[in-house]
This record gives C-alpha cells, structure tokens and sequence, in this order.
C-alpha cells in the first residue's frame, strides 16, 4: 500500500471514530487548550494523563546502556496519586483510578514508527480500544477519552500496531492500569507499599546489553523503518535468538529469526519490574502482590521455592469471591493474578524465591533450533524475596470477598451449539478456523448482536502438517468473560495434567491460556459498545503473525 493510501485509511477510520464519540471536541480542546468549555463534553474529565512513547537509554545491567522504548507519563490534571512514572526500569506508569471515573489519556507518538495503545481488560467503546486501525504515525497524537467501568482489579496497556506489537512490547512499552471501587475498599486489604504489581517478562540481552528481538525483514515481514540504525543494529548483528551460537553463517539465523517470529520469542533472563534478578526486602505482614505476565510468549508455572501455598485473591478481571490456595499457578502471557501473602509466617530473615516450575506442552522450538538457554517449560527462579528483621504481624483475610455468583451458560443465544474457534497453522503463518487476521473482516460466525450472551470454544486440537499444537493464550478484547470448562484430548494429557491444577478458570477473565490438545469453553457478553473488536492469542509472535481476528458487535 503507498504510504498516501495508508494515510487516507487512517484519516477515515480517525474520522469516523471522531463521529462515533464526539471526540472531536477533546481534540479541539487539545490544540486550543479552553478548559470546560465544551458544550457537549459528556462530563468533566477527572484525570488526564499524557504519555509519551520515545526511545531512551538506560541502565539495566552494568555497562553499556540499552536502547528501549518506553511510555513516559505526566499528570496534566486529577489527584496526584493517579499516576505513578514508572514501575521500575523501561517499564512505564502505574495508572491508579476509581471506578466511575472519567479519564482522558493522550497518547503522543515519538517512535519512528506508528503505535497505538490497548487498554487491555477495560470494558471501552470501539475507538478507545486500541484496534490497530488507530495506529497513528511519528509525531501524531490520539486522544482517549472513556470512564472506567470496570470492576476493581489490575489491568494493563500496551501497543497494538498491525505486525510489530511483539516488538514494541519486547523493547518495554507497557503500563499497568489499576481500578479500585468501593467493594474492595471495604476489605481493607493491604494498600500503598504493601500493594506491589509485579510485571514479570523475559529479555534477551546481546554483548552490547542491547535487546535481541528477530528482525521483521529476516521473517518476510513487512519492512522496517531503517533510520533507527541503533537499534536495528542491535537486532540484526547480535547472537541471533535461537540460531546464533550455534549455527554460524547468515542464513541459520535468518532461519532461526523467522521461526522465532513465528513461534513466540524467549529471553533467556528474567525481569520484574524491568529488573534483572529482582529481589524484594518485604515486612513480616500481609501483602497484595499483583503479578502481571508481560512477557511475549513465555508461560510461567509459579510457586514458593519451599512449597508454601499460594493464596489468590483477584484474576484478569478483579477480585474471586473467595481466596483459593493453590501450590502453583499458570500465568501465561497478558494473565495477572492477585496474591495475598502473610510474610508474618515465614521468620524474620528468610530468604524465599518465586520460581517457575518445570512443565510439559512448552515449545519445541529450542531442541529445533539448536537450543535457548532457557527453554520454554524449564525451572527457573523469578523473584527473591527477603523477609525483613523487626516486629512482625500477623494478618488475617475475609474468607468472602466479594459478590461473584457462578456463570450462567443458560443466558448464552447459542447454548445449545457453542461457536468453534480452531486455531490453525496454514503454511508459516498462524489463523482462528484457518484464517489469519484481515484488519476489517469479520465473518458470520465473528458477528454477534449487542446485548446478548455467547459461548465460544476455543479448540487447540487442530492437527497442522509440521507439527502438533503449541499452547495458546487466548485474549477477547473490550470485556471479562467467565471460563464455563475444560477439556483434553487423551493423547495431551501429560502436558494438561503437568499444569492443571495451575489454572484460575473462577473469575472473571479475559486472557485465558489454552494448552496443546485442549477446548476451552467461555461465556462472553456483548454489553454497551457496537463496533469491530479484536480477540486474539497474546503470544505476541503469533498475533503478529496471523492468530488474530475481529469480531463485530452489531446494535
Ligand atoms: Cu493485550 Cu489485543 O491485547
Ligand atoms: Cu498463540
């Protein structure tokens, strides 16, 4: 498409989104900054955020700086403890709001490439949701304006431009966007410096200290802005991903770049928080941890290094009616869960590591491709927590928490003949029944009406020439859903049986991971907004490369 092609499309999809919402007049106010003038504002706005995607050094590990990209953030107007800078390292900002706010989030674009942002787990209308038919270009800006009616929980944004998301996330745009109403203000559950997001992600550093992510031009991609040599030096000219130690030569590692484009990219060091081998000094009291996979395609398995118990309080889409104890838990890409942890019963001066257990169903690609350090299923450590000398005090927690009845598979329109979605490999690029994603397509079967219910089941059995199924997360943009079961064919039960008792299928969600040989089957409804929305696997190398679709809301 010739660039004056593009930005017509552009212009037009704005144009509409612009008359969808009366967002018109946010953007004039943005160039003509009139304060509360405006005559058809739906209500006051009672935080405004700026963020700034740039490119930036810093520091991560000794030496060298690293070459990321990130969100950098300024309260224009509402209280001051609406936005925290930063969550350590590249990471961007902590948005904290309250539900039945009204918030307004520019997003300025200083990449060399175009970017727009998903508020990934909000309940948003159709032009605030971040659908890559909003990108906009270096040096434009998009004005979100949308009240938060979600429940309390830890949501989250990050990129969605078409093609490139796993990139611009690997190179550390993301944010946390945390919701708090008054249900779970009544618990009094841990708060401030007790209340810790933990966004969890795996990098791969070169000699250089810079990010190794596989170059869109070995994959056949869509090619990419050159002038950006820092970093497209990085990318091309470091150990490679999968093939570079040990396959010499260019075309190995074109190779191995392709299949990692496509399969799912690893790093082989683990952050939190942007930090390498992060380690917390904690008090010997409750704490509310709330653990965020942001990682491109890497499944973490996660449990105590002692064999404590894991209390989980909240899912995707906030808090469960009743803690649950698990000994592991399964967090796979864009998932969070919710902990509650007493440190009081461990004794001052314990030394205690989340770790991530060894399972089966990871992908192949390591033994294919000569091999990660860090394979996808193996034991690793991924945070040290140190619990600190002095007083401690113990805590207890409500055993209900909130209202949070079962899910009605009745009020679904199609009850009785579930939508199947089978995700697919067709010849190197991923589909959901066979097809790969189409920037304005929806099929019948994507269609669905506004106000009703739907059960869909995601299936992870279909049997692609090369190879067998790999696990998928699946994501539904624009709404929470609730998981009404589970299945698995018998010959993937090793892999299912290695994680199962991991999975949070009890609260609200909107990312769900899908194993090799499973069907997962979840009750949706389509309240409020019409308009195209995308669902989606959030390993990012397989949205951007096919395992993406939209579905249409009609009114
Ligand atoms: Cu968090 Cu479409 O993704
Ligand atoms: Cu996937």
């Amino acid at each position: 498409m010739t660039n004056k092609k593009r930005r017509v499309l552009i212009h037009s999809a704005l144009a509409s989104a612009i008359a969808a919402i009366g967002l018109r007049d946010f953007n004039a106010e943005a160039r003509n900054p009139v304060r509360g003038s405006s005559g058809d504002a739906p209500s006051a706005i009672d935080v405004h955020i700026e963020l700034r995607a740039a490119e930036e050094d810093i520091a991560i590990r000794p030496g060298k700086k690293t070459r990321v990209w990130r969100y950098r953030s300024k309260l224009v107007s509402g209280d001051a403890d609406a936005l925290e800078p930063s969550l350590g390292g590249y990471l961007g900002p902590v948005i904290r709001v309250r539900r039945g706010q009204r918030v307004r989030i520019d997003l300025i674009n200083e990449l060399p490439e175009s970017t727009i942002i998903h508020w990934h787990g909000l309940h948003v209308p159709e032009a605030m949701d971040g659908h890559p038919r909003f990108a906009i270009e270096p040096g434009a800006r998009y004005v979100y304006v949308f009240t938060v009616v979600n429940r309390a929980g830890s949501y989250w944004f990050h990129p969605h431009p078409h093609g490139r998301t796993g990139k611009q996330v690997y190179f550390g745009l993301s944010g946390m966007f945390l919701v708090s109403d008054d249900e779970e203000a009544a618990l009094n559950l841990p708060s401030g410096v007790h209340d810790i997001p933990l966004v969890v992600q795996d990098r791969t550093f070169d000699a250089d200290n810079q990010f190794v992510y596989p170059s869109a031009n070995m994959a056949g991609g869509r090619p990419e802005n050159t002038g950006n040599r820092g970093m497209m030096g990085g990318m091309m000219g470091g150990d490679g991903m999968m093939g570079g130690k040990n396959n010499n030569g260019m075309r190995m590692r074109g190779m191995g770049q392709m299949m990692a484009r496509m399969m799912g990219v690893l790093g082989d060091r683990i952050l939190v928080n942007g930090q390498a081998d992060a380690r917390l000094s904690l008090e010997g009291r409750s704490y509310r941890l709330r653990l965020l996979n942001a990682s491109n395609s890497r499944m973490y398995k996660l449990a105590w290094d002692d064999g404590s118990p894991l209390t989980v309080i909240g899912t995707d889409g906030g808090l469960l009616e009743r803690p649950l104890q698990r000994t592991y838990i399964m967090l796979a890409p864009a998932e969070r869960v919710d902990l509650w942890v007493d440190f009081s019963r461990w004794p001052a001066g314990t030394e205690l590591t989340l770790q991530s257990l060894a399972f089966e169903g990871g992908m192949v690609m390591g033994g294919m491709m000569g091999g990660t350090p860090l394979p996808d299923g193996a034991q690793f450590p991924v945070l040290k927590v140190r619990v600190a000398q002095g007083a401690t005090n113990a805590a207890s927690l409500p055993q209900r928490l909130v209202e949070l009845p079962p899910p009605n598979p009745r009020l679904a329109v199609n009850f009785n003949s579930p939508k199947v979605f089978n995700l697919t490999m067709g010849m190197m690029v991923w589909g959901i029944n066979g097809r790969s994603f189409d920037m304005h397509g929806a099929t019948a079967l994507e269609t669905v009406r506004l106000g009703t219910h739907e059960i869909w089941e995601f299936r992870n059995d279909a049997q692609s020439g090369m190879m067998g199924p790999m696990a998928h997360s699946m994501h539904v943009h624009g709404l929470q859903f609730r998981v009404l079961g589970r299945s698995v064919s018998g010959d993937y039960a090793v892999a299912h049986d290695s994680v199962k008792a991991g999975y949070l299928d009890e609260g609200w969600k909107d990312t769900v991971l899908v194993m090799p040989g499973e069907r997962v089957r979840i009750l949706l409804r389509f309240a409020d907004y019409p308009g195209l929305f995308l669902y989606h696997c959030h390993m990012l190398e397989h949205e951007d490369s096919g395992l993406m679709r939209n579905y249409l809301v009609k009114a």
